[in-house]
């Protein structure tokens, strides 16, 4: 049998649009406040049976359409050399600011290092049967080293930009580095059991068109080429990236998820026929009421050109403090609206 979210991710024909939300998993859920009351969230991380109990629990409690690895874009930074605390923004203790620090830092070995998320995902399987798909993760290149530059997360992101644009020499070999990382531990998760990859590119959108084709286009898609398996969907998502849209089909993504910005529409336009779309509402509406909810869910749907593959998906993640019941109310309407015998 095959699953409505990975047809769809590969363009087929489906009875019914497919949704699971960025960030299902996390605080503005009480069973996971639970979890973390007695757990600090690197623990949750790296314990394969709580990582697999918080992945479960938006599948039981929303009956969404794939389930994804709970884990995090900087498990891979303690094994290159950069440790990282969450609280719960992420700080990286010593950043990665010159040629001695990139050249000093460690490849990691996917099995040797990063078993426990491995070893996770087999739990999660097993948890999962058949029910729905296991999305699989990691950070895109640029994501990482903004993180891993940075120190943490940034306003204006000065010590990246000022390395991007400084010592290009140094950034492409950073980048490359981050490229050969994660497409090792990308390949690894597959062959754990993940039955889709998506790669977070959080501030992709931070670059020029000039700096983006120039040090980051073409690595992206080597990355997704190497990650690829059959039946397996790649699924890049680049946050406020509009600027960037018509550039993302030669990424060789089969699914490109973006943001609210634009609407669905004018995003399958700019991408043309090839990719899958996933997203793109706005995560602030599932602080509003039911009926709003709904709306946003008439118009996003109605958004996409008959014969395009679309994931209905937010623009980034679920937040904090969002209603339970407003993303149950979403996962429900997206069903029943999408539904070829549904209304419309
Ligand atoms: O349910 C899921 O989506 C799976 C779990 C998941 C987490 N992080 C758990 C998490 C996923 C897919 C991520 C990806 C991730 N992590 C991204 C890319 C997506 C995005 O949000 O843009 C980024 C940039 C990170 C780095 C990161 N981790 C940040 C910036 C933060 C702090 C922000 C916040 O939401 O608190 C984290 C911590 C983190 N990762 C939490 C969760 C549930 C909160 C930690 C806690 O429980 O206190």
């Amino acid at each position: 049998m095959g699953h409505l979210f990975i047809d769809a991710c590969f363009g087929k024909p489906v009875p019914r649009t497919p949704i699971w939300l960025m960030r299902q998993a996390g605080r503005y859920m009480e069973e996971y406040r639970a979890i973390r009351k007695r757990h600090d969230f690197w623990t949750v991380c790296r314990t394969p049976e709580l990582a697999c109990e918080v992945t479960m629990q938006p599948v039981e409690k929303l009956g969404i359409d794939a389930a994804i690895l709970f884990s995090d874009i900087l498990v891979v930074l303690p094994p290159m050399g950069c440790d990282v605390a969450f609280s719960p923004g992420p700080t990286i203790a010593s950043p990665v600011r010159d040629a001695a620090a990139v050249d000093a830092m460690v490849r990691p070995d996917a099995k040797r290092d990063l078993g426990y998320v491995l070893d996770a995902i087999g739990a999660i399987r097993g948890a999962l049967g058949d029910r729905i798909p296991l999305i699989g993760f990691g950070g895109a290149p640029l994501t990482l080293a903004a993180y891993m530059v940075e120190g943490g997360g940034s306003k204006n992101f000065l010590h990246l930009k000022g390395l991007l644009y400084e010592d290009r020499a140094l950034a492409r070999r950073l980048l490359d580095l981050l490229v050969d990382v994660q497409a090792e531990f990308l390949c690894a998760q597959v062959e754990a059991g993940a039955q889709a990859i998506q790669i977070f590119d959080t501030w992709g959108g931070l670059l020029s068109r000039e700096l983006y084709r120039d040090l980051v286009l073409e690595r992206v898609a080597t990355l997704v080429e190497r990650v690829k398996h059959p039946g397996v969907p790649v699924i890049y998502f680049a946050r406020d990236a509009a600027h960037l849209l018509d550039l993302l089909p030669s990424t060789g993504a089969d699914v490109i998820s973006v943001d609210d910005k634009l609407p669905l529409d004018r995003v399958a336009e700019i991408l043309g026929p090839g990719p899958s779309i996933q997203g793109n509402m706005d995560s602030a509406l599932l602080f509003g009421s039911p009926g709003s909810v709904t709306a946003a869910a008439e118009r996003i749907l109605g958004e996409v050109p008959e014969g395009t593959g679309h994931v209905f998906n937010l623009g980034h993640g679920v937040l904090p403090k969002t209603p339970v019941e407003n993303v149950v109310h979403l996962v429900k309407e997206v069903g029943r609206l999408s539904s070829k015998e549904g209304s419309r």
